[in-house]
């Protein structure tokens, strides 16, 4: 698995990791047994960063429940996301006690009330619970505040939606990003379940086998990962197998714009 340092974060990362959104947010003995086994592979494949929300249900403490005896193999990002400076306080020490006493990456999610969490988790990371701080935010509506929350220099991250289908982040945000040393996390490599939806044949994926790509997954993830001003993709599963299918297409070689070009015309129709 290849790593990259997370911008001004410094945390090296693997350039493939995994999203909680739906998929963890789940309750019983057996779900969480799958869960623990999505993280099992998640481990094996070396995709040790972990990306979850209070937005997401239980899947904040299943993440924990699922690292459990073995937080010290991962690095965990969650948000902070609510409307009052109090509730979020609230939400940050449930989360801390989920993941013991310390989070890697916590981010403003969807910069809701950023500038009163802002100074929470500067606290926070003054303590030393706290390693990095970024926001995130799903909707390019939303991308000019973003970019005033990039420019204050109190984030060393942004967590930004990127895929041949979405690729508004092309316009502004990830050149800024660039400029001012953040670290990109991607969330939505797969624009949730949409890419998924019409998947080329093995025959059109052919000309991307010599770059260890052999399934429709690994080429959107590879088709993110070749630009440089990206350092992690957080796809998210209930699946170990997918898990480890996704944990595979974090080595080199990267695309060239050709490939990339390529992928874009497969995910789009336009061949
Ligand atoms: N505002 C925010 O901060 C924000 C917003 C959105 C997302 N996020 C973060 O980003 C993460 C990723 O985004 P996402 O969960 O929305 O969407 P995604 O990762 O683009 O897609 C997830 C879907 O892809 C399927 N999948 C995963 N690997 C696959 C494979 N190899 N082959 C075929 N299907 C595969 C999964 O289904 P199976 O379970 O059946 O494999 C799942 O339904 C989230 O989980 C969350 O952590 C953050």
């Amino acid at each position: 698995m290849e790593h990259r340092t997370l911008g001004n974060t410094g945390l090296s990362v693997p350039v493939i990791g995994m999203g909680t959104w739906k998929t963890f947010d789940v309750q019983g003995s057996a779900a969480i047994g799958n869960a623990r086994a999505v993280v099992d592979a998640a481990l094996q494949g070396g995709a040790n960063f972990f990306d979850s929300s209070p937005m997401y249900g239980q899947a904040e403490y299943v993440l924990g429940e699922a690292l459990r005896g073995r937080r010290d193999q991962a690095l965990v990002a969650t948000k902070v996301w609510t409307q009052t400076k109090r509730d979020g306080q609230e939400q940050i020490r449930r989360a801390l006690q989920y993941f013991g006493g310390r989070v890697d990456l916590y981010q403003v999610h969807n910069l809701v009330n950023w500038r009163e969490h802002l100074a929470t988790l500067e606290q926070l990371r003054d303590a030393g619970q706290v390693r990095a701080i970024g926001a995130t935010h799903y909707d390019s509506s939303a991308f000019g505040e973003l970019r005033q929350v990039m420019q204050t220099g109190r984030i060393t991250a942004i967590q930004i939606p990127y895929n041949p289908v979405e690729r508004e982040v092309e316009q502004e945000i990830l050149s800024l990003a660039a400029d001012l040393g953040l670290g990109v996390v991607v969330m939505r490599p797969f624009a949730q379940q949409a890419l998924m939806q019409h998947q080329p044949t093995p025959k059109e994926l052919e000309p991307l086998k010599a770059f260890g790509v052999t399934t429709w997954g690994q080429a959107l993830l590879k088709w993110i990962l070749s630009d440089p001003r990206c350092h992690i993709a957080i796809p998210a599963t209930t699946s170990p197998a997918r898990m480890a299918e996704n944990a595979a297409a974090g080595e080199p070689p990267w695309f060239g714009q050709q490939e990339r070009d390529y992928v874009a015309r497969l995910a789009t129709g336009r061949k």
